[in-house]
């Protein structure tokens, strides 16, 4: 099996198979690089280094410059993360409307710390940038589900809906 070959195999059929069905819509096959960042995700829960060199190959991309648009898109995972990742907004509208105790009220409920996952494995905690709903401030994303308003005074409640 020569290197190329060996890359590619890094991914399963039906991750390749997605891919490259998005890769069809469009100009060129780097322009599926968050498309494919997700698919991989999706199936691995988050993008480990081997991962992304694979998904680089078959998108004609560097490694360097796929990691560079996976860095930038805070919604990629470029370490393990738990079953759920918890994402608590610390941009200025939710800072204002009180996104600080927000987080500090997740961490002190979840027992750990920005950047930690719980020891169950069952959620890790992260900041994150606006995430458009700025009119809900403050806020948290768990999975895909932004969590706002009156939800939040009762964190145990939130945090039973994911196993
Ligand atoms: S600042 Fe938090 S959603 Fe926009």
């Amino acid at each position: 099996m020569n290197t190329h070959t060996e890359l590619i195999h890094t991914l399963s059929p039906e991750e390749t198979a997605a891919i490259e069905a998005q890769i069809a819509h469009l100009p060129d096959r780097q322009s599926a690089a968050i498309e494919a960042l997700q698919i991989v995700q999706q199936a691995r829960g988050w993008v480990s280094d081997e991962s992304l060199k694979a998904t680089a190959r078959l998108l004609d991309m560097s490694p360097a410059a796929l990691d560079s648009i996976a860095t930038f898109y805070n919604l990629i995972f470029r370490q393990p993360v738990g079953r759920h990742v918890v994402m608590v907004c610390d941009s200025v509208s939710c800072y204002v409307m009180g996104g600080e105790a927000l987080a500090g009220a997740v961490k002190t409920h979840l027992g750990i710390d920005m950047g930690e996952t719980t020891a169950d494995d069952r959620f890790t905690l992260l900041p994150i940038v606006c995430l458009g709903a700025c009119d809900r401030a403050p806020l948290m994303m768990i999975d895909d589900q932004l969590v706002s308003g009156p939800e939040l005074a009762d964190l145990t409640n939130v945090f039973e809906r994911f196993a």
